[in-house]
């Protein structure tokens, strides 16, 4: 299985996503700093695969600080948690890892326990948030395998795969699924201009498991759609807001449209972690604006004339009513999702 990010006695390791997939090469981080510098440059990159990096970056800070006790520890883990909450806004998992953390912490340091059990129970919970992103992606895998056709094209678009999550992917996950019941499935992998994620990483990582994937530039999908090569699309999600309005890479509510218009089923994979119920529609989720350079450049060359206007928003928001269906850990949910979103809370609370 592909190693996306692990914990060693040496920092938080990380196989380097910028250079994939023509080097397979690693990078560790040895600070709670290269962790944020990671996310940032996109070393490591994917909404769930980045919540649980932030995590194992709390765990870092609280390994290697100089404090003595919780009580000193406390305000440099402020520091932490801001540092790290600024480096992408879109992906509500980030914000959500980052609370569970300081919830670790809250009681423990009230209750004045040594700041060497404190350390213990953050990385505890690191892992723990680790070990439960690959189980949701398999219970993902399992709900959602049966949506997709017995045989036929089906449409990605970004990577939300192994390397997006800690492992086995959220919308390449139920592929993967499908596929393990013996479907004939053929992907359809976006390239995902400008960073690529498609053409890089997708292709890599179904070539790696030998799933056939033909790449597309993405204004390709609407004749693939009209010519019927495509039966269904499964993207990821990096923020689900309450009404079911979906923030995923830019590009996917193109996507989302074709499919409407050519009568596809459009499917957002995605596990809990990714809704968020105090956000009430897609208009309120903060869109991240990523360096004009990966537009106006490929491959260190210039490709657009100099001081030309360049606008590079990382995601869109597709809105509710193009959605198939939500496929989560706990179940699928057809839209209207408002109030099965918030019913399915409670029973996951329940469960819990
Ligand atoms: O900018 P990125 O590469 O972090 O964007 C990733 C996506 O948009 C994914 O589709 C999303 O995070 C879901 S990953 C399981």
């Amino acid at each position: 299985m592909i190693s996306t990010l692990a914990w060693t006695p040496e920092g938080v390791r990380f196989i380097d996503q910028t250079r994939l997939p023509l080097e397979e090469s690693y990078v560790v981080a040895a600070t709670w700093e290269e962790v944020a510098r990671a996310i940032v440059t996109m070393v490591v990159r994917g909404a769930p695969a980045i919540g649980v990096s932030a995590a194992y970056g709390i765990a870092l800070g609280a390994k290697i600080t100089g404090a003595r006790t919780a009580a000193e520890f406390a305000p440099e883990l402020e520091r932490i948690c801001a540092g790290l909450a600024s480096t992408r806004p879109t992906a509500v998992n980030l914000f959500w890892a980052i609370d569970r953390m300081k919830q670790i912490f809250a009681p423990l340091a009230a209750a004045g326990k040594p700041l060497d059990e404190i350390r213990e129970r953050l990385l505890a919970e690191a892992h723990a948030m680790y070990d439960e992103d690959i189980s949701a992606c398999k219970a993902m895998g399992a709900h959602g395998a049966d949506l997709l056709p017995d045989e036929g094209g089906v449409l990605t678009h970004c990577n939300a795969g192994a390397l997006a999550t800690c492992g086995y992917g959220t919308a390449l996950g139920v592929i993967r699924a499908a596929v393990e019941r013996g479907k004939r499935i053929h992907v359809y992998a976006d390239e995902t201009r400008p960073f690529l994620q498609g053409a890089r990483l997708t292709a890599w990582e179904l070539m790696a498991d030998g799933i056939p994937a033909t790449v597309l530039c993405d204004n390709t999908a609407a004749s693939l759609m009209r010519a019927g090569r495509i039966q269904a699309v499964v993207v990821g999600a990096d923020r689900i807001a309450a009404n079911g309005d979906v923030a995923n890479k830019i590009g996917t509510y193109n996507v989302a449209i074709l499919a409407r218009e050519h009568g596809i089923p459009f499917y957002v994979a995605a596990p809990w972690s990714t809704i968020d119920l105090a956000t009430g529609t897609g208009d309120a989720i903060p869109i991240e604006e990523r360096p004009a350079i990966e537009v106006t450049h490929h491959g260190g060359r210039q490709l657009t004339p100099r001081g030309v206007g360049i606008v590079n928003p990382a995601f869109d928001v597709t809105p509710v009513k193009y959605v198939t269906a939500l496929i989560t850990e706990r179940g699928i949910l057809r839209p209207p999702c408002s109030g099965s979103l918030r019913q399915m809370e409670l029973v996951g609370a329940a469960w819990g």
